[in-house]
């Protein structure tokens, strides 16, 4: 049995005081049967590490460098991550792909290290609009899969997003057939490569413009094992609303 998730992404939103959105959130939930996670900006993690400590919430990072250590300035290793108390790590988000030109290669080069360092590599995929208005969205999806995930991927260290890039903040959903179509071809995908082992335990979760009211009906969808969450999860009401769906 795969067990759900809840994950938030932040973004680059939140300062100190949103971490008291964190501390709510742990009092909301003192035992969750679902995992929750949370992915707040770099500058806050090892706060929310502090915050959530103890309680049913883990936290991750948004990014990390495929490098261990090194002439990368700006930028963050996996290992920092671990060091920052996170457990999984956001890669390839579309806004990643879009604003710093992240290919496939190197979103797999990224999970190579996010896994060696022992996180968890939340991998996300997506089509544009156009591509889903073409009819591309499977192929799209399909190269994204095989380009960056890669061969030490087990169901423990890997996740996979799918998030349609014109369903983020928009305040658009596919319709539950469209996302059990992706998922189920994401699925099987994984079953290919993997095994049905392994391709069987993988969470997909699904992400773009989820919110309380629309949570229940998603995750009623086969293979919608949770959500990655943006502007809903910055909330604490918002992200409970969303957790008690899943729960
Ligand atoms: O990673 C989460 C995401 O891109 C969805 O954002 O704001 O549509 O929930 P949002």
């Amino acid at each position: 049995m795969r067990r759900k998730l809840a994950a938030g992404n932040w973004k680059m939103n939140g300062t100190s005081a949103a971490l008291s959105e964190l501390d709510a959130l742990a009092r909301a939930f003192p035992s969750p049967s679902v995992d929750i996670l949370i992915c707040p900006p770099t500058t806050l993690l090892h706060r929310a590490a502090e915050t959530v400590r103890n309680t049913g919430i883990t936290v991750g990072g948004q990014d990390c460098h495929p490098a261990a250590s090194g002439a990368h300035t700006g930028d963050i290793s996996a290992d920092m991550l671990v060091d920052a108390g996170a457990n999984a790590v956001i890669l390839g988000h579309s806004e990643r792909r879009e604003d710093h030109g992240e290919q496939n290669e190197s979103v797999r080069a990224k999970a190579r290290a996010a896994m060696d360092a022992g996180l968890k590599a939340i991998i996300c995929v997506g089509e544009s609009l156009e591509q889903r208005e073409a009819a591309n969205t499977l192929d799209i999806i399909g190269g994204q899969l095989s380009g960056s995930i890669p061969d030490q991927s087990t169901g423990e260290n890997l996740i996979v997003a799918y998030e349609p890039i014109w369903a983020i903040g928009t305040g658009k959903v596919p319709t539950l057939d469209e996302i059990g179509e992706v998922h189920d071809f994401i699925r099987n995908r994984l079953e290919r490569r993997f095994g049905e082992g392994v391709g069987r335990s993988v969470r997909l979760l699904y992400g773009g413009s989820v919110k309380p009211s629309n949570a229940n009906e998603i995750f009623g969808v086969s293979n919608v094992d949770g959500a990655l969450v943006g502007g809903a999860s910055l909330k604490a009401q918002d992200f409970s609303g969303i957790i008690d769906a899943l729960q």
